[in-house]
């Protein structure tokens, strides 16, 4: 019997959309405003979701204590009122789309849980528009 649980969390974030070995015209034109110098924000909405069997003593799929502090620690501590693309060492060279960023985030948790337990991360860029991204 596999229990999905899961966490909300929330950053703030600025990103420019850009591939450096390409032009600023054709960073323009796949990107457009997104590929704006001056960078944008966005509210990102994050839901970390952990699935796998209830531990029997403890009737927990994961301690959401535990959960909570390393989304803490290594995503919201990590990315919160951050440049992406300046001050986040994985995005150094890697555009961060919200592709992107849920890979990211999916590798950064995925070693610090138990190795039976399934990761799905879901992240909203904006209100419409999220990706999810489960390790495949
Ligand atoms: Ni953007």
């Amino acid at each position: 019997m596999k229990v999905t649980v899961s966490r909300k969390a929330h950053f703030n974030a600025a990103h420019r959309l850009f591939r450096k070995d390409w032009s600023f015209e054709k960073n323009d034109e796949i990107f457009g405003k997104c590929n704006n110098p001056n960078f944008h924000g966005h509210n990102y909405e994050l839901i970390v979701s952990v699935e796998g069997d209830i531990d029997k003593e403890t009737g927990y799929v994961i301690d959401m204590k535990i959960l909570k502090d390393i989304i803490k620690t290594e995503i919201e501590d990590a990315f919160d009122h951050k440049n992406l693309n300046i001050e986040v060492p994985e995005f150094k060279d890697l555009n961060p789309t919200a592709e992107n960023i849920a890979v990211v985030i999916y590798n950064k948790i995925k070693p610090l849980i138990d190795v039976s337990l399934d990761l799905v991360i879901t992240l909203y860029e904006t209100p419409r528009n999220f990706v999810t991204y489960s390790g495949n």
